[in-house]
């Protein structure tokens, strides 16, 4: 089924800005009347920015923005996120046809440094704190508050990469922190076949995360392959790499637990 052809309550972390700016704009655009977006990130005035451009295109969306950082929110924390904005909007999640979550943020870590060069140890625990453990904790207490009895569809989307299944030098976290992800979804999709899960690769999105990797990147030639392709200019519009996680969401004829990849479309 169209993924928006559903009343939805939608869930997108990292929503402040890139990618994940372009993909609440978007779907909202998309998603029916009555559908809630509820968007995540540190950056108030990032969210604020988000919420305006959906507002200014898509009045027919409510969208909700809560500041946090998702590297320190336990699960109760996150529980309270969605309790608290389904009773703002006077809800309960049975109003809704569809719900939605978009793991969309993510962070590159300490690209400086190979993997036997020195770590510290509180940046190794915020990493996993953000780039795993929240992705775990997140995605158990939205199954939990939108539990299948109540939905038509349940749509988990993690944003992926090609780092999930190749390794880079100098990215050895990104690319485990990629790798588990996508293997934690498609356990879950073997493990319930009530929810349509999909990892989707954007490929390579002219971001800030882009930025640290031609900036930061200990390893000369895959820092020089991102200066080159920002100067080349083949890096990608975010809003090109949405609208093909779009149409694969429209079509929705993947394989639950599909690792899908913007060049693969
Ligand atoms: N850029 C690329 O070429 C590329 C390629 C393949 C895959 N991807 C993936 O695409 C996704 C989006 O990347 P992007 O390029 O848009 O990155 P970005 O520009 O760095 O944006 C990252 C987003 O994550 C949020 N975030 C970071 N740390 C957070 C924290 N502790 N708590 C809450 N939110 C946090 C940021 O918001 P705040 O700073 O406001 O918290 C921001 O909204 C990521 O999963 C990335 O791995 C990107």
């Amino acid at each position: 089924m169209d993924v928006f052809s559903l009343r939805t309550f939608c869930v997108i972390t990292g929503a402040s800005k890139g990618f994940g700016a372009s993909i609440a704009v978007r779907f909202a655009a998309r998603f029916p009347k009555d559908s809630v977006l509820l968007l995540l990130a540190r950056s108030i005035d990032g969210l604020a920015r988000t919420k305006s451009l959906i507002e200014a295109e898509s009045p027919h969306i409510k969208v909700f923005t809560i500041g946090v950082d998702l590297a320190k929110a336990d699960s109760s924390h996150l529980d309270r996120i969605i309790s608290d904005t389904l009773s703002d909007l006077s809800s309960t999640s049975s109003t809704f046809e569809q719900a939605t979550i978009v793991h969309n943020a993510a962070t590159l870590g300490d690209v400086s440094k190979l993997m036997s060069e020195q770590c510290v140890d509180e940046d190794l625990h915020e990493y996993w704190a953000l780039n795993l453990t929240s992705f775990i904790l997140l995605n158990h207490v939205f199954l939990k508050h939108f539990p299948k009895q109540l939905f038509r569809q349940r749509v988990v989307v993690g944003i992926s990469s090609i780092c999930a299944l190749q390794p880079f030098k100098s990215w050895s976290l990104y690319c485990a922190g990629k790798a588990a992800r996508d293997m934690l979804l498609r356990t879950m999709a073997l493990e319930d076949s009530s929810v349509q899960v999909l990892t989707y690769a954007p490929g390579p999105i002219d971001t800030d995360m882009q930025y640290e990797a031609r900036s930061y990147t200990a390893d000369d030639e895959l820092r020089n392959m991102f200066a080159d392709m920002k100067e080349t200019k083949k890096l990608l519009h975010c809003d090109q790499s949405v609208d093909k996680l779009i149409s694969v969401l429209q079509k929705n004829t993947f394989d639950s637990g599909a690792h899908i990849d913007y060049y693969d479309i």
